[in-house]
């Protein structure tokens, strides 16, 4: 079965997406595409370049602002848009970012009118509710990076209190892809099955629950600007359930009907990720405190959503 995968965006997330992929072989075909002249061919060309010795398959392209080249994509992952400075919120991009995803959508529904969209720029839970708007795609068939990104944040904290490694660590983050919105759940959080609070004090959890938080905005303040490794290796592991059907549990960004108390609002919530995009959302049995969390989040999350209202951007 042939499977491409378009990357919009050759920045550092989403060419570090396009190498986890290609060194996995997720997909037949890698399509990079920029505005910049020049920088995804040479990120698509430094790819290939490592295939001799990472072992694996070319199938990287890099394109220019070519959008016929991205035809018939099977999955999409939109990375366009400013990354934030340090000091700055994702939420303080959506002027500027809005516009760019709003273009990137129309442009490659035009190539590509079936294919799953998985959104990357920020503010994302609000980026990824006007992609769901404005493509006019079944809703299964739009996610947001957040989830995954910040529960494996979680799980590297908890590795580092617990002086575990980080493979035998399951836990998960929901709601607002933001500093103060997520909601890293430590009632679920286990260690080879043994609920962290067993080894954690509380005062040690809450800690970890702070450092995960802001864990992007730390990384900012050390790079100078958003990270990318941990970003593309998450998406990648989104696109990899998809495009292999291997319907893994990942939280993601996804519009809510009525799920979770929400109606009318993307946010981050475990979703079975398969070939059909997001398949099944999953009801987790959450504790009071992460539920009233978890509401907070989504208010915060519906406030962002409003600017786009009151600008008829959706
Ligand atoms: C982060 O948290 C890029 O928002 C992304 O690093």
């Amino acid at each position: 079965m042939v499977v491409k995968i378009t990357i919009v965006g050759s920045g550092n997330v989403g060419a570090t997406c396009a190498n986890v992929l290609a060194t996995r072989e997720v997909a037949s075909e890698i399509v990079l595409l920029d505005i910049k002249e020049g920088i995804s061919e040479g990120k698509a060309m430094d790819i290939l370049q490592t295939a001799a010795l990472a072992e694996f398959g070319g199938c990287v392209k890099g394109v220019t602002n070519d959008y016929a080249a991205t035809a018939n994509s099977n999955v999409v992952v939109i990375t366009s848009g400013i990354p934030r400075k340090p000091g700055m919120t994702r939420e303080e991009l959506i002027g500027v970012n809005a516009g760019i995803v709003k273009n990137v959508v129309e442009n490659i529904l035009k190539h590509s009118p079936n294919a799953i969209l998985i959104i990357v720029s920020n503010p994302m839970d609000a980026m990824c509710h006007l992609a769901a708007k404005i493509s006019g795609l079944p809703r299964n068939r739009v996610l947001g990076l957040g989830g995954a990104l910040d529960s494996s944040r979680f799980k590297y904290y908890l590795s580092q209190a617990l002086g575990a490694n980080s493979k035998d660590i399951e836990a998960t983050v929901i709601g607002g892809h933001g500093d103060t919105t997520m909601v890293p759940l430590a009632s679920l959080a286990t260690c080879r099955g043994v609920p962290v609070t067993k080894f954690l004090s509380k005062e040690k959890l809450d800690e970890v629950i702070e450092a995960t938080k802001v864990g992007g905005a730390t990384l900012t303040k050390l790079l100078g600007t958003s990270a990318w490794y941990a970003p593309g290796a998450a998406v990648a592991s989104m696109v990899e359930s998809i495009v292999r059907n291997q319907k893994r549990i990942i939280p993601c960004a996804v519009k809510l009907e009525g799920e979770y108390g929400e109606t009318d609002l993307t946010i981050g919530v475990p979703v079975v990720l398969g070939e059909n995009g997001w398949e099944k959302i999953i009801d987790f049995p959450v504790s009071e405190e992460e539920k009233a969390a978890f509401k907070a989040s989504a208010d915060a999350t519906r406030k962002v959503n409003q600017i786009m209202v009151e600008n008829k951007m959706i």
